[in-house]
């Protein structure tokens, strides 16, 4: 498949995807929604993916959604063509997605690399919810998944004031898992990919549901939801692999069942 606004590849198990419009330091524009939700789709579906990367430049993540696509939009258009609303796709693939940020991550970069599982950073990378400086409020999920992830009083601060927050700041309030050099980042992202897709995947992709389950419900849901995952994988040949490699002090060979 040929696509215009990202580039595809695979490496091994992982699926890395960069978004590309240096032009527009990856302005996120409908059409290249369109094809991030085509690949990442292709790789949900395809069983030799364990997990996905996605980066953009050493500039930029993506500096927001395209204001030039923006700018002229009414009201009705917005509500009736229900803008924006394939992005709620993305947090919907099932398989990990790590997101590799240098540069800006700002306004709809930063609520892309937040619907990934978990950010890894560049020293470079700069997070944002600029949209208040354009007479809008974040659209993507930035004002609800900020609080979550960094609280009230960061997520306020970002959100009111405009203002960045770089690598170390972000790494401090738990925006980002990791922050590493610029020039290891796709290395340290890719490795970590590697290193999930090297495991069980319904194992995997179980995991990742159940800690999303964190943000969506009460504490007992949760653990309750925790609980029957936990019991139902007893029922899978890669817990008894896994566990008896460990007991004859081997390494497993998980097959995904
Ligand atoms: C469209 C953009 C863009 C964007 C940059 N460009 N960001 N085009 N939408 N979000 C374009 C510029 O117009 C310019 O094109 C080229 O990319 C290079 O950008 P410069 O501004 O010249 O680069 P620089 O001086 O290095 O400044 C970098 C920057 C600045 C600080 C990141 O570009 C910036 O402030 N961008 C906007 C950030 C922003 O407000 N994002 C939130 C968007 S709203 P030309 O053709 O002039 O060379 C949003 C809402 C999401 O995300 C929720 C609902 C949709």
């Amino acid at each position: 498949m040929a696509y215009e606004n990202i580039i595809v590849e695979t490496r091994g198990a992982v699926g890395l995807i960069r978004l590309n419009r240096p032009q527009a330091l990856n302005a996120l524009n409908s059409a290249l929604l369109g094809d991030l939700n085509i690949a990442l789709g292709a790789f949900d579906a395809d069983g030799r993916i364990g997990a996905i990367v996605i980066t953009g430049s050493e500039k930029a993540f993506a500096a927001g959604a395209d204001i030039k696509e923006m700018q002229s939009l009414d009201f009705v258009d917005a509500y009736m063509e229900d803008f924006i609303g394939d992005w709620e796709k993305v947090p919907r693939i099932r398989k990990p997605i790590i997101a590799a940020v240098a540069g800006y991550a700002l306004g709809g970069g930063c609520e892309l690399a937040m619907m990934c599982d978990f950010i890894i950073a560049a020293k470079t990378a700069k997070f944002g919810q600029p949209e208040i400086t354009l007479g809008v409020m974040p659209g993507m999920g930035g004002t609800q998944r900020l609080a979550r992830f960094i609280g009230k009083a960061k997520a306020m601060d970002l959100c009111l004031t405009g203002r960045m927050m770089d690598a170390d700041e972000a790494e401090r309030c738990g925006l980002v898992a990791r922050v590493v050099p610029s020039q290891d980042l796709l290395e340290e992202a890719i490795k970590a990919a590697e290193k999930i897709a090297s495991f069980s995947q319904p194992v995997v992709m179980m995991t990742k549901e159940t800690v999303n389950r964190a943000y969506e419900t009460t504490l007992a849901e949760g653990l309750r939801f925790e609980r029957r995952l936990f019991h139902s994988m007893f029922a899978l040949e890669d817990q008894k692999e896994g566990m008896a490699a460990f007991t004859g002090k081997r390494t497993p060979s998980f097959k995904n069942r």
